[in-house]
């Protein structure tokens, strides 16, 4: 059965003792109720590193809205049988009290990186995310952390939150995983009705139209067409669309522009909010 660590004393010693049997620490941070886009991530940790800790940990600071962390699923067990056949070779499940013995107090500052996109319309989201990553990565002490590219703009917060911090970890992005329709995996799919999952592969559809129409369209006609496809649909409405430069998430306002250029966007599915994004040009 999967070793399930509860409290940091135990995961540190745990640690400890791999480090001094020579291994390399791989960490994949998660919030549960996994699927194949996360058992990807931990497969890749088993390639780059000897000894890989999942953390599951629903973390409370990082949800703008109430009832979304009171509806997120919360499946160890399950997910403890899914990791028994990948690489992770411990599991480390602490309680909200473990994490914060007292409320985090701690103010980040990511400058534009959070006031855009999710940033804009989650507020103190990021916040909450860099308050648990850097609690976590200081109990695991990894030597590489494993993040999707899935939540875009986490993986360009999380590398700024470790060079503010200077901690001695390497950040390792993963590819997005996609459902056999193209819908990004995500633990929220699961609250989609048949009929909105199906719909909801208009997304990375749209995202794809954008590509192929790159660089012959300009970036406001792409941008007009993508909300307006994706609204023509009944069951979806967009919340943002953008384009934007991967390194400081600045709007991307003509291809010529020597950037990597990400197509980044937030759709209403009925009630379910879902992120999605592709990168349409690469320098
Ligand atoms: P969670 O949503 O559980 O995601 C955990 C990791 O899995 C993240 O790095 C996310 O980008 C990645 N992931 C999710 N869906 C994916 C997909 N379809 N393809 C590839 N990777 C995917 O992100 C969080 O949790 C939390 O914010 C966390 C970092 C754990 C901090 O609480």
């Amino acid at each position: 059965p999967m070793l399930v660590i509860k409290n940091i004393s135990d995961l540190q010693s745990l640690i400890r003792a791999q480090k001094e049997a020579g291994k390399t620490i791989g960490f994949v941070p998660t919030m549960g109720a996994l699927h194949a886009g996360h058992l990807s991530l931990v497969e890749e940790a088993g390639r780059q590193t000897d000894f890989v800790v999942v953390s599951i940990f629903v973390n409370p600071t990082q949800f703008n809205d109430p009832s979304d962390l009171e509806k997120y699923p919360r499946t160890l067990e399950a997910d403890c049988q899914l990791l028994e056949a990948s690489p992770c070779q411990a599991v480390f499940a602490p309680d909200v009290a473990t994490i914060y013995p007292e409320p985090d107090s701690r103010q980040f500052n990511f400058g534009e990186l959070e006031q855009v996109m999710e940033g804009r319309f989650r507020p103190g989201h990021f916040n909450g995310v860099a308050q648990v990553v850097s609690k976590l990565l200081g109990m695991v002490t990894p030597n590489k952390a494993f993040f999707g590219q899935k939540d875009f703009q986490q993986l360009v917060i999380v590398k700024a939150m470790v060079k503010q911090l200077t901690l001695p970890v390497e950040i390792i992005a993963c590819p997005i995983v996609r459902e056999a329709s193209g819908l990004a995996m995500s633990s929220r799919n699961e609250r989609l009705t048949a009929e909105q999952r199906e719909n909801a592969a208009v997304i990375y559809q749209t995202l794809c139209e954008a590509r192929n129409q790159v660089p012959g369209q300009s970036v406001e006609s792409i941008k007009k067409m993508v909300v307006e496809t994706i609204n023509a649909n009944p069951f979806l409405e967009t919340e943002y669309f953008e384009i934007v430069n991967d390194n400081d998430l600045k709007p991307v306002r003509n291809w010529d522009e020597p950037v990597n250029k990400v197509a980044c966007i937030a759709v209403f599915c009925g009630t379910v909010r879902l992120i999605d994004n592709l990168v349409l040009a690469e320098t």
